[in-house]
């Protein structure tokens, strides 16, 4: 491993910024630590906090070898600061300021809208792990314990690299937001966390791999939009950020795809051929395709709001400010400025749905989203190939952007997963095939028992093809004292 890309593991916090030579800023997140070791003890996963987990921490930011794995106490994991190497004669890739030198300090006029994006990106990091906080106690098998606590301590990590640029770029203002970090809740009703989704409950095991499929994508989306930010420090954070978000979705996908391939054997078993005759296929002790389809609907949408209104003014600026790119900016080949440029935006307008092209600055928003839809639509299909190999005729489908929308174009209005729009009468009628009832949720929960021993799996999710850094079948993932 090059120097470049080591870590230095001497001091309190593991890091590759040179904290030894940064006194302010190591104070800073001396001061700190210990509010967040407490944040997580009381916050953290609940139950687990002795025990010996089988974790990768990051020993380099190198593309090769980053991980070393072994088993650890969460409280005692190594959080540290880490970003992607320095790239030689960087320069803003887009906006305004196109092709002057990537910035290393932040300039007074992009102050405040620079800490808003960093406070945003920094709150949805500890809310994640608030919202799993109960849910190792009913794990169906090790391996999937290790992994919640794999994206647990992952997302405190990101939370400590959000924090770390605002200490290091907004002396007190960013002290105070770190710890404001710290005093937010998800679900709390007098300091909720910033962003709808990060407040809703993660109650079951379905719920916590359909979050990490969906929600975590949308932290992918935007962690890949600030990677191209031509504040270098931001750039630089987010690419190593990006590495660590690829296990989060590949939790999500592999946990749904296992419970979609558990419950086409479990049919096949006991020769069911319709997967829409629920009572039988709940009597076998699995969870029934139209339930699965339902939280589908319902995570899409949910994430769908995090992108925000689809026409917006702040997207726009902190582009033209060259803050916060497009997915894959780097591999787009327009003039990277789109002052010329429009968009398609799909709208609501006198009742009825069209199709409108908008100033591609204003639609930066949509566009993520439809980044991430398409993204989205490649593991969905992943989960149909299973279904197709069983035989079994029923595909998981993603419901129209317009389903169930709190946020943008669509808030005021009821649609169906169609698309079709209906009146409040109907969708009163029709939410509830559509949207998981309180019958369904019972139902999940009713399977929620936990499978402690070694290489066993509770009866509705199929095993893992290969085991974490391809340990055996009945590795012991998580020793619990
Ligand atoms: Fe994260
Ligand atoms: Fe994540």
């Amino acid at each position: 491993m090059s120097e470049a890309t080591m870590v230095d593991y001497d001091g309190l916090i593991p890091n590759n910024v040179g904290l030894n030579q940064d006194a302010r800023v190591r104070r800073a997140l001396e001061t700190w630590h210990p509010g967040y070791i407490d944040w997580w003890k009381t916050m953290g996963p609940e139950g687990f906090q002795d025990a010996l987990v089988y974790l990768r921490t990051a020993v380099g930011v190198g593309a090769e070898g980053w991980a070393r794995f072994d088993y650890v106490k969460m409280p005692e994991y190594r959080w540290g600061i880490l970003l992607a190497p320095q790239v030689e004669g960087r320069t803003i890739p887009f906006g305004a300021h196109k092709g002057q030198p990537a910035l290393q300090e932040v300039p007074g006029e992009y102050r405040a809208m620079l800490r808003r994006l960093l406070v945003i990106q920094g709150d949805t990091e500890p809310a994640s792990v608030e919202q799993q906080r109960h849910i190792g106690a009913t794990a169906p098998s090790q391996y999937d314990l290790r992994n919640l606590f794999q994206v647990n301590v992952e997302e405190g990590r990101h939370l400590w690299a959000m924090v770390y640029l605002l200490q290091k770029y907004f002396g007190r203002d960013g002290r105070e937001e770190a710890e404001e970090l710290l005093r937010r809740h998800s679900g709390d009703p007098d300091s909720p966390r910033m962003l709808g989704a990060f407040n809703e409950a993660t109650p079951d095991w379905l719920s916590f791999f359909m979050f990490t499929f969906f929600t975590d994508r949308d932290g992918k989306m935007q962690l890949a939009a600030l990677a191209q930010s031509g504040f270098d420090p931001l750039s630089r954070t987010c690419r190593f950020m990006l590495t660590e978000e690829a296990h989060h979705m590949f939790v999500g996908e592999t946990g749904v795809q296992r419970i979609i391939q558990r419950t086409c054997e479990a049919m096949r078993d006991a020769g069911i051929d319709d997967p829409t005759d629920i009572p039988r296929v709940r009597a076998l002790g699995v969870i029934d395709l139209p339930t699965i389809q339902k939280k589908v609907n319902l995570h899409f949408s949910l994430t769908l709001d995090l992108f925000g209104s689809e026409i917006s003014t702040n997207a726009a600026n902190a582009f033209n400010a060259g803050l916060k790119g497009r997915y894959r900016e780097d591999r787009l080949t327009d003039d990277h400025q789109l002052l010329q440029d429009t968009y398609p935006v799909l709208r609501l307008k006198d009742g009825a749905m069209v199709q409108e092209d908008v100033p591609a600055l204003s639609s930066l928003n949509m566009r993520l989203r439809d980044d991430f839809v398409a993204d989205t639509a490649q593991g969905i299909a992943r989960w149909n190939r299973v279904l197709e190999r069983a035989g079994v005729e029923f595909r998981i489908h993603l419901p129209h952007v317009a389903f169930n929308r709190r946020i943008g174009e669509f808030a005021a209005a009821h649609a169906d997963t169609e698309g079709n729009l209906l009146d409040s009468a109907v969708w009163q009628a029709r939410s509830n095939t559509m949207l998981p009832t309180d019958d369904d949720y019972r139902y999940v929960e009713s399977l929620m028992l936990p499978v402690r021993e070694r290489g066993a799996y509770a009866g509705w999710i199929a095993p893992p093809r290969i085991g974490i850094d391809n340990k055996p079948g009945d590795f012991e993932y998580v020793r619990i004292e």
